[in-house]
């Protein structure tokens, strides 16, 4: 590029769109959706609340929830030669892959596949939200060995997701723990997959493949794929005795601690705060409290020895795996609530769109003569 503005490297600090879904307040470590504070919302709201509000902007009354509630019971199942297909992948395949994989078959069967008008986009938000629950869960039962549990339409979205994985209906505490995590993760503003969603859409693709890229962004180790390296990294701590070496170890060899650091918050991730408690909480009351040790030692070593705070992605992990979510499905549940919010996106960038189409700053070599391949 010869003229124009400088490089800005991450696009650190820019503004890539307006957006009435999450205010981020990365100076005083505050979140909102909706106007909403995120604290207020993990407490109080059930998920389905959360993922209307950032549909319509609006918290549903009780007609609207119910409507919501039911239209997503009804979408859970997802098409035979998903499931088919689930059996068919080699077991070993990353389910943040076959999950991408997923969201591009479900995109083939729905009605509503190439319609971008603003009620389409809702309908599509609320269907993809439940398949790929249903989706995340087949995927698990078919990788291993068994027949997927087909979902309930009595059970929260939360619940039933917990349903389907294991076969067994999570009690109240659990159920709600993992309603908020999903509410916690549901919307985080131009985040990597989100804003990958927004360029996707800003070609005027549709819904099901822009939720595809976004399943991508989202499976880096810098992004959502934090949580389960976090949980890998408490696992290769082993014991809270081993913490003290295991920082100083880290601390000398410069060691990126995954579920540490954010390129918003300065001050502290709200989120984090949160998921603190209900990790406690989880892990006591499942005699594992080890994990939550080990993840308060590490978090006071690490921050005073280098201030670095943790984000969303470290005490969700001793959460989730203390709630028994297989590690490699961290990520993955991380999408089952960011759907919520990627939908949520795309429908604000289809309803005021402009192509995302930024510059590249050329390092390469200067004009040269071209050479016929025998004079190379
Ligand atoms: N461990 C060790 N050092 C870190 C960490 C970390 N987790 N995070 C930042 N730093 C240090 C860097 O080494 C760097 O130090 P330096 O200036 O001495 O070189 C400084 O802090 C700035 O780091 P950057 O990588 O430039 O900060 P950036 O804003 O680009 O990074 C990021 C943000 C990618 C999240 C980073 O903190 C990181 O890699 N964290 C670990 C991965 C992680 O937890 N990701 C989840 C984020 S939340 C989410 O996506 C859901």
């Amino acid at each position: 590029m010869t003229e124009g503005p400088s490089l800005i490297r991450g696009l650190e600090g820019v503004v890539a769109a307006e957006t009435r879904l999450c205010d981020l307040d990365g100076k005083n470590g505050r979140l909102a959706y909706g106007g909403y504070d995120i604290d207020e919302l993990a407490r109080h709201a059930a998920f389905e609340e959360v993922a209307y509000l950032l549909w319509h902007g609006e918290l549903p009354r009780p007609a609207e929830l119910a409507e919501l509630k039911s239209a997503l019971a009804a979408a859970r199942q997802i098409p035979g030669d998903l499931s088919q297909g689930f059996r068919l992948m080699p077991r070993a395949t990353d389910p943040m892959r076959a999950l991408q994989a997923a969201v591009a078959i479900l995109g083939m069967h729905d009605p509503d596949a190439t319609d971008n008008s603003q009620a389409a986009n809702r309908r599509k938000a609320a269907r993809l939200t439940s398949q790929l629950a249903t989706a995340i869960c087949a995927h698990h039962r078919a990788r291993s060995g068994k027949e997927p549990i087909p979902p309930s339409t009595d059970l929260s979205h939360a619940a039933n997701f917990l349903y389907m994985l294991t076969g067994e209906r999570p009690s109240a505490v659990i159920a709600k723990a993992f309603d908020a995590s999903l509410t916690l993760y549901a919307e985080h503003e131009m985040n990597a997959s989100t804003f990958t969603t927004r360029v996707i859409t800003s070609t005027q693709s549709d819904l099901h493949s822009a939720v595809a890229g976004g399943v991508g962004a989202l499976k880096g180790p810098l992004h959502g794929g934090a949580g389960e390296a976090v949980m890998r990294t408490l696992m290769e701590i082993g014991e809270v005795a081993n913490v003290d070496a295991f920082s100083d170890q880290a601390l000398a060899t410069k060691r990126r601690l995954m579920g540490f650091g954010h390129r918003v918050y300065k001050a502290g991730d709200p989120r984090a705060a949160i998921l603190r408690g209900m990790a406690e909480e989880a892990c006591r009351q499942s005699g594992q409290f080890k994990w939550y040790e080990m993840a308060v030692k590490l978090h006071a070593r690490i921050n005073a020895a280098k201030g670095l705070i943790p984000n969303v992605d470290f005490y969700s992990a001793p959460l989730f795996y203390s709630l028994g979510i297989p590690v490699d499905l961290f990520t993955p549940v991380i999408a089952a609530g960011r759907i919520a919010g990627w939908t949520a996106n795309i429908i604000e960038q289809h309803d005021d769109n402009r192509l995302i189409r930024p510059r590249g700053e050329y390092t390469g070599p200067g004009r040269r003569p071209w050479f016929p391949i025998d004079k190379r």
